[in-house]
């Protein structure tokens, strides 16, 4: 139902990245795929991502921002995965309709992504590459969930921002989870 795309080179190093994960990997119907661990010589196994992906409806990418783009292996996972005739072009359907949510951590605080900032420009200046590959293959892009300061953040901040993606992922889970459109039916 809900297929998280994990992209930490190093998921024993990361501190925001993997409270985020823990905080919503044993949600009901959730399946993560920790690409650095599963592909660690890059060598994706396109039709075992390709199925991932139809069995889910909401698809989530999480990695920390590496020069203002995806880490490596996601972008090689773009690449791969995202394929002629399956995600986009001449009978290209297969991600039209599901939901499609980036969950992202950045170095730089949110006062460094300004135009007086060491980044020169708003954090959403950089988001159109990944929100557009989204778009192209017909999904729903969800606002971004975006933690900025990463490595300075202090841990009950970064667990109530955690805290705050678990929530939204349960919302989304009881408006499309299995049994919702049931319960919705039979609601007193
Ligand atoms: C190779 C590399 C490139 C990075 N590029 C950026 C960047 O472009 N912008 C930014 O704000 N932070 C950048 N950072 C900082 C990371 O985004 C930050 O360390 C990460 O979000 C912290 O998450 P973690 O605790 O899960 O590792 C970079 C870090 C590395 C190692």
């Amino acid at each position: 139902m809900i297929y998280i795309v994990f992209a930490h080179p190093y998921p024993s190093q990361s501190r925001a990245n993997r409270t985020l994960l823990d905080a919503v990997r044993s949600l009901p119907g959730v399946e993560v795929c920790s690409l650095y661990d599963r592909y660690p010589d890059f060598d994706i196994d396109v039709t075992s991502e390709q199925a991932a992906l139809g069995r889910a409806r909401l698809i989530v990418w999480m990695h920390p921002i590496f020069w203002y783009s995806v880490p490596g292996l996601l972008k090689h996972w773009f690449d791969k995965v995202l394929t002629y005739g399956w995600a986009f072009g001449d009978g290209g359907s297969a991600l039209h309709g599901k939901d499609c949510l980036w969950v992202a951590t950045t170095g730089g605080s949110v006062e460094t992504y300004s135009a007086t900032g060491i980044h020169q420009r708003s954090f959403a200046d950089f988001t159109r590459p990944v929100e557009e590959t989204a778009v192209f293959c017909g999904m729903n892009w969800q606002s971004p969930c975006i933690l900025h300061g990463a490595n300075e953040i202090d841990k009950p901040a970064l667990a109530a921002h955690a805290l705050q993606l678990r929530r939204r992922l349960e919302v989304w889970l009881a408006i499309h989870g299995e049994g919702a459109s049931e319960k919705a039916g039979h609601a007193p």
